[in-house]
């Protein structure tokens, strides 16, 4: 483990001794804990600020895809396939329930934030009753893995307890806590948690799968023969988890892997559209679209790149075991980050205040060599909480939730 020497020496080669300036008041056990996070630090991470470019961009051109009515076509057919697959516990489900959720501001995991109305009802809850519909077609519980963070691990667990898992087997739910990285203000400087803490925030969705196999879950899922994930964000309360349909129009398909799309109502709508860029599966965001390439028309007259991606994706196993030690894109994200100033005083910005550093998901998908974009009613499986009210809100999820006769 470091020594205070040596933690000078590697803060002096990169000007960050600032973080030092409260050693001397910490308890020795403190003082321990706050060098393994120093000797922790990544620093390639900072060489990126201001640096963030993705390059020339490839050739793009329309994915693989299965629209409503080809879905409709061969739902049976499908269907049978994925449910042969999940009766064989093929498919687990990884919840990815790391994030900060700075943007909803709700002092718990957002997952334990309660949408209903006249009785409780959990983010939690509602993507335990979704995955319940599939239990219940399939007549065996689904391998469910929980992504958390340090922040909010505790809390995440004991609320599935005090909930009685609300109704699943807890045998069948195992938990993993993501890996974190550290937060820096805008002059790449080091920002301090606490005295004896730097900032640090949870590494981003990219990261789940290196941390799954940590975890040591790389053991359960050989031990349990699981050929598929299906991971999913924990904010869509409309969520089909471990859908039989999507896993067997994937499985059917020869896939490497499927994603779950919605399709865009108009040119400019802000998502990640599905796309193929010099043949392998790419996200592009909207506002790395070209006008041309966001307006154009298919013969049919429909838009060419049409399909939106909702963070709900289904990989083979196998496929993640050969991109797993692959290097991930890292992101350099602009946020709020909570520290404490020169003076020890604890400051909670309003605004934007440093960068982060994550790794997304979307990132792992241009990493497969195959993947289905496999089409959702949007009004049936896409009510996103992101914010209070607005635009992905609680309050808009709450009339989606109606809509579908959910009762709240
Ligand atoms: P978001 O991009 O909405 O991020 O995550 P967030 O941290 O939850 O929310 P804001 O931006 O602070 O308001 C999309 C999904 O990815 C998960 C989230 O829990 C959510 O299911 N996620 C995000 C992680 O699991 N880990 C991360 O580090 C970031």
């Amino acid at each position: 483990m470091f020594t205070k020497e040596q933690a000078m020496k590697v803060l002096g080669d990169k000007n960050q001794e600032h973080v030092l300036a409260f050693y001397d008041e910490l308890s020795s056990e403190q003082q321990a804990e706050f060098l393994s996070q120093i000797e922790n630090i990544n620093w390639e991470d900072f060489t990126l600020i201001g640096k963030e470019d993705h390059g020339a961009r490839g050739e793009f051109s329309v994915p693989p895809a299965v629209g409503i009515s080809e879905i409709a076509e061969h739902h049976d057919e499908y269907e049978k396939i994925g449910l042969e697959a999940l009766k064989k516990g093929e498919v687990a489900a990884v919840l990815l329930a790391g994030g900060m959720g700075t943007r909803l501001g709700f002092e718990l995991p957002k997952g334990c934030y309660n949408v209903g109305e006249s009785k409780e009802l959990y983010i939690f809850q509602c993507l335990i009753n979704n995955l319940m519909d599939v239990v219940n077609q399939v007549g065996t519980f689904i391998p469910l893995y929980i992504m958390t963070s340090e922040k909010n691990d505790k809390a995440t667990r004991d609320f599935f307890a005090e909930h009685d898992y609300f109704g699943y087997n807890p045998e069948y739910i195992k938990y993993f806590v993501q890996d974190m990285a550290c937060a820096v203000d805008y002059s790449g400087k080091l920002l301090l948690e606490e005295k004896g803490r730097l900032a640090t925030s949870p590494n981003g969705n990219g990261g789940w799968y290196v941390s799954m196999l940590k975890a040591g879950l790389g053991k359960d899922l050989e031990s349990r023969g699981i050929k598929w994930i299906n991971i999913f964000a924990v904010d869509n309360v409309l969520q089909r988890i471990a859908d039989p349909v999507f896993v067997g129009a994937t499985i059917a398909g020869g896939y490497d892997a499927g994603s779950k799309v919605v399709r865009k109502v108009e040119p400019q709508e802000k998502m990640g559209l599905l796309c193929l860029e010099d043949g392998k599966p790419s996200i592009v965001e909207y506002y790395e679209m070209s006008k041309e390439m966001a307006e154009a028309r298919a013969e049919d007259g429909s838009l060419l790149y049409k399909y939106g991606v909702i963070l709900n994706y289904l990989f083979s196993v196998e496929k993640l075991n050969d991109i797993v030690d692959n290097n991930l894109y890292v992101h350099v994200v602009e946020k709020k980050i909570p520290h404490i100033d020169a003076e020890g005083n604890h400051i909670s910005p309003t605004e934007p205040n440093g960068y982060k550093f994550e790794l997304l998901v979307l990132d792992m998908v241009h990493m497969m060599d195959s993947n289905l974009a496999f089409e959702v009613e949007r009004v049936h499986e896409f009510a996103p909480i992101k914010n209070l009210h607005g635009v992905d809100s609680v309050d808009s999820a709450r009339e989606l939730l109606k809509k579908n006769n959910i009762e709240l």
